[in-house]
């Protein structure tokens, strides 16, 4: 079972900043996955939420900002006053942490709130100009997006994202050309999943953050998990 540090090492480092992809950087595991928006200006930035409130000392949304306006906010000091001084990090400058790692990089698409017109091909735009397409798996809740990455880069491996799974997962991959399922813990144990699996679909589980919750995935064969803690995850597997 292959280990992605889910928002970087987003356990011990603020989430979504270029210190905790540093970390995950260093670490012998499977990948990394974070989380893109488009700014007012049409730059893809790295972070989780519609709005900077959570994880900066500003409030907005970010698609009403300008990059340089993104810039001028904090985003490490409501995790630690240590990290103070974190700025919003752009995709570029996130590929280019891992474009010299054999990492996997798992750029989710949001479009939970807002649609971002062309954010599809921004995103496939950059990841080509790092030489980066192999190295790259794109997924979103929104299956629309999937779809449309999977037309514009058929090679480039793709995930459908579901937070609860009540559809018979085979015949829905006829439909949404998705090359990997990512699903929620709670639904990882249910019928579909399970049947999905037995039918070779790769399977990637989010979040998983405990070692019980580890070892019942392990025993079902799912193919990754994603985890805030991609030590201790280590550890647990190497102890296997
Ligand atoms: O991509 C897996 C997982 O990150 C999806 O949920 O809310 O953490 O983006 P969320
Ligand atoms: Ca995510």
């Amino acid at each position: 079972m292959k280990i992605i540090a889910h928002r970087g090492y987003s356990a011990k480092y603020p989430e979504n900043t270029l210190t905790a992809f540093r970390a995950a950087a260093k670490l012998p595991i499977y990948g990394v996955e974070f989380d893109v928006h488009l700014t007012k200006d049409h730059q893809v930035v790295v972070i989780h939420d519609e709005s900077i409130d959570r994880t900066s000392n500003g409030i907005g949304f970010v698609k009403d900002m300008t990059l340089e306006e993104l810039r001028r906010y904090d985003y490490g000091s409501w995790f630690s006053k240590e990290y103070t001084g974190e700025v919003i990090p752009t995709l570029s400058e996130v590929l280019a942490v891992f474009c010299h790692t054999n990492q996997r990089i798992n750029i989710e698409l949001k479009s939970d709130i807002f649609s971002y017109e062309g954010l599809e091909k921004l995103v496939l735009q950059e990841v080509e100009s790092f030489g980066m397409m192999d190295q790259v798996i794109i997924s979103s809740f929104n299956h629309e997006m999937v779809q449309r990455v999977a037309k514009l880069a058929p090679d480039v491996e793709n995930a459908a994202l579901f937070a609860n799974v009540v559809l018979n997962l085979n015949e829905y991959q006829k439909i949404i050309p998705a090359k990997a399922l990512h699903v929620s813990l709670p639904s990882a144990v249910r019928q579909p999943v399970q049947e999905a699996i037995l039918k070779d679909s790769l399977v990637r589980v989010y979040t998983v953050n405990e070692i019980k919750y580890a070892d019942v995935l392990l025993k079902i064969g799912v193919d990754a998990i994603f985890t805030d803690e991609p030590e201790m995850m280590m550890e647990y597997i190497l102890n296997k």
